[in-house]
């Protein structure tokens, strides 16, 4: 299932807002309307969120084709800072912008036309690579996972959050399509419930085992030795090793290191920001009470109680088992582990 893809001109996402009831997918050319559907969480994920920057650029950039070469990347750079506003904390997004800014410095001797025919280019190869890159997680990540294991996911971190296949649930197709008779364990993600919305509904169209629970439910699953391991995703991971990932893997993370169950971050290369030293620098977005006080437009809480709405949190290193990438499996030390994988 393809959340981001690029068709006949348009981009196209699928309406992530709406499932798993009804599957709308919005057609796209104006940049604009794209930073709004990240903004809105029409598409979210890290890495789709990356993917879907990218062709922002692409086509902010075709818009002003025509205008003069200075104009030109004077209004390229007010379309990459529009972009790079839209949600803080998932490095992707930063990372993507960052990729397609080098393409421009790359070209910038070249005519207009050339610049943006690379761009698109460009939107392109960061769509198929993070295909490709979710496809060796899983690969390295099945060979983690136990003949028969349970698994507890949070968040969805699965093909509607990447550009396909997913990262944490990549590790959970490849072990199921290993043969390994896993089943898993889904947190239903509140306040926007990706859990319940989109990780039940893309492991059940697979015909993957799956258990949906309410967050509070982790623990006493555990307790119970329900569950044999944790997969969760990742927003972004710094230098250290500490990860930033939908709020309430924090919690998790406790939960699984008390129980003494393995938790796994699965992760591409693009989702490590080597320059942050730990995540005591994250920038955590804070997004509308309204997520909290309403559930599927029904309000269930009192008006003008106060509310917060971190939608992220950060899991200190000392949690995370290992760190599963594209290029491998990285364990402790990760201060030393992780700038390794830079030059790899
Ligand atoms: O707010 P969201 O839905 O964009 O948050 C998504 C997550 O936290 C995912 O776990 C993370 O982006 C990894 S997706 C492969």
């Amino acid at each position: 299932m393809k959340p981001v893809y690029y068709e006949d001109g348009v981009l196209k996402l699928i309406d992530q807002t709406k499932l798993p009831t009804e599957f709308i997918v919005h057609s796209y050319t104006d940049y604009r309307e794209i930073a709004t559907a990240i903004v809105d969480m029409i598409v979210r994920g890290a890495p789709a969120i990356g993917v879907t920057a990218a062709y922002g650029v692409y086509f902010g950039a075709l818009e002003y084709t025509n205008e003069p070469k200075e104009l030109f990347f004077s209004k390229l750079k007010e379309v990459c800072t529009c972009l790079a506003s839209t949600r803080p904390t998932a490095v992707n997004l930063f990372w993507a912008i960052k990729r397609m800014g080098s393409v421009i410095e790359a070209n910038k001797d070249q005519e207009v036309s050339v610049i943006v025919n690379q761009l698109k280019n460009e939107a392109q190869n960061i769509c198929s690579e993070d295909i490709q890159m979710c496809r060796d997680i899983g690969k390295y990540g099945a060979e983690l996972i136990h003949y028969g294991d349970t698994l507890l996911t949070h968040c969805n971190a699965g093909s509607l959050a990447t550009a396909d296949y997913g990262t944490a649930l990549g590790v959970i197709r490849a072990a199921h399509d290993a043969g390994k008779n896993i089943s898993v364990y889904a947190d239903e993600t509140r306040p926007f419930l990706q859990g319940a919305r989109l990780t039940a509904y893309e492991l059940q169209a697979d015909g993957i085992p799956v258990t949906l629970i309410t967050d509070n439910m982790a623990g006493w699953m555990m307790k119970q030795g329900k569950i044999d391991g944790v997969v969760v995703g990742a927003d972004r991971i710094t230098a250290n090793g500490d990860v930033a990932n939908k709020i309430g893997t924090y919690s998790v993370s406790v939960l699984a290191k008390a129980h003494g169950i393995p938790m796994y971050v699965a992760a591409p290369t693009s989702t490590i920001d080597f320059n942050m030293k730990s995540g005591d620098e994250i920038v955590i977005e804070e997004r509308d009470c309204r997520e909290i006080s309403h559930i599927c437009g029904i309000q269930v809480a009192p008006d003008g109680v106060a509310m917060e709405n971190p939608a992220f949190d950060v899991t200190p290193y000392q949690n995370v088992t290992a760190i599963i990438t594209e290029k491998g499996v990285i364990y402790p030390p990760y201060d030393i582990n992780i700038p390794r994988l830079r030059g790899k």
